[in-house]
């Protein structure tokens, strides 16, 4: 699989030194509080199993898949939940993990879907942002990186539903996409 990796663009040992800091950092922020972590499905769910580790709190779990839009819907950022919450979020501290942000339409909608739910707070943490690719704003409360826009896999994110097992995460090699990148 490494054989179709171009370039590592970010070694797992930064991705783990940066997961270190940023569940430290949420552990000071939340001294005393009981947050809900809520991972995007399907991304997120290595960088959740990680940092949830580097949390030294009590906290809970839980997931959410939404539809990603299809290029026919981009501008509108109209997104569907394909599963939602198995959790009641009014009152909760509620910590949205995510693997990227790109446009930030899919977290865009996402938060605002959970604000109409009163969580007693909402912040997102973002391993990966591509500044370049942003569509609409977006207050992250916790970033791992800053990313050109290249399209990157590994460490749960995919090219056509693979390579997410990737430890590090990897820029794949050209001839490799055959078709539109989903
Ligand atoms: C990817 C990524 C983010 C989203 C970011 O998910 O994991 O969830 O796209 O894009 P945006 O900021 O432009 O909305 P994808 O839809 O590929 O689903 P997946 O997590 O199951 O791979
Ligand atoms: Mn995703
Ligand atoms: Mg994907």
């Amino acid at each position: 699989m490494m054989g179709d990796v171009a370039e590592i663009l970010i070694h797992s040992d930064q991705i783990q030194q940066k997961v270190r800091e940023l569940g430290g950092q949420i552990t000071e922020d939340y001294q005393g509080k009981r947050p809900l972590l809520v991972g995007i499905l399907r991304g997120a769910t290595i960088v959740m199993a990680d940092i949830m580790r580097q949390i030294d709190l009590p906290c809970e779990i839980d997931f959410m898949e939404v539809s990603s839009y299809g290029s026919g819907t981009t501008s509108s950022g109209v997104v569907r939940i394909l599963k939602d919450l198995e959790e009641d979020i009014s009152g909760r501290h509620v910590i949205i993990i995510e693997d990227i942000i790109d446009t930030g339409l899919t977290l865009s909608y996402i938060t605002r879907a959970l604000r109409t739910r009163r969580p007693a707070s909402l912040e997102i943490c973002a391993l990966l942002t591509k500044p370049s690719r942003r569509k609409v704003d977006l207050d992250v409360r916790y970033l791992g990186f800053e990313i050109p826009d290249e399209f990157v896999i590994g460490y749960g994110l995919d090219y056509a539903g693979s390579y997410r097992n990737l430890p590090h995460i990897c820029v794949l090699k050209p001839e490799v996409f055959q078709g539109t990148p989903t």
